[in-house]
């Protein structure tokens, strides 16, 4: 983790003002100053600022693979919900950075610090979501280079962001959308004239679903995977 990510999030600064304090030789690690916003941290070093010590606050970060049939919310009065899968004592103030419909499975990312979460929701960060989908047609070229060059969507006016595609089988393909509208996946693949019938997301950015996380199981996300997507 970079030390001005460390102070911002531990203090409470925006990153401008931490890389001020770093510059006026206000912090120090393992009781040296260090004079660059960038150092990367391995964890476990002393980080103090005007001599006091700076410790991430308890957020916590996960990452889930959502199974099929579990509702991506909160609360839900008919189907269990991500956070039944999340033990009690982990719940508090938890939240869903980008929701997967109920039958899509795969990448979930949970957690309580909420300016994360936007940051890795907002249409300005234009974060990448991997997608994996088995169709219930072989797509055809003029069906590639439509996703590929943007898709008008049903009830909508502005084409979609060009997208990534890779054909992975007969009926099987790789998509990588910036966007996140509602049910993206499935209305450009319904507007180009296929349907999917499977979907699973495989990565949000550089984080990547861990493979030993059957589904239903959640685990911490690593220091590097929360900075690289805040
Ligand atoms: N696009 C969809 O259509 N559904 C999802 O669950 C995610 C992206």
């Amino acid at each position: 983790m970079r030390l001005d990510y460390l102070i911002s999030k531990g203090k409470n600064l925006s990153r401008k003002e931490t890389r001020r304090f770093i510059l006026a030789e206000r912090v120090s690690v393992d009781g040296q100053t260090c004079k660059k916003a960038a150092t990367q941290l391995a964890g476990g070093e002393v980080v103090c600022l005007d001599g006091e010590p700076v410790s991430l606050p308890g957020d916590r970060y996960l990452m889930l693979n959502k199974p099929l049939d579990v509702v991506s919310a909160t609360r839900d009065d008919e189907h269990a919900t991500v956070l039944d899968l999340v033990p009690r004592e982990l719940r508090r103030d938890l939240h869903i950075a980008g929701r997967l419909d109920r039958d899509t499975t795969g990448l979930l990312l949970l957690t309580s610090d909420g300016q994360w979460s936007h940051r890795v929701t907002s249409p300005r960060s234009q974060c990448d979501k991997t997608y994996r989908m088995e169709l219930a047609e072989p797509c055809t070229a003029a069906m590639l280079a439509q996703l590929r060059a943007g898709v008008l969507l049903k009830g909508e006016n502005k084409p979609t962001a060009p997208a990534q595609v890779e054909v992975l089988g007969d009926r099987q393909l790789r998509l990588v959308i910036s966007e996140g509208r509602y049910h993206q996946v499935k209305r450009m693949l319904a507007a180009v004239g296929n349907h999917v019938n499977n979907l699973h997301r495989e990565a949000i950015g550089a984080v990547h679903l861990d493979p030993a996380l059957a589904p239903g199981e959640f685990r911490a996300l690593t220091l590097d995977e929360i900075d690289s997507l805040g």
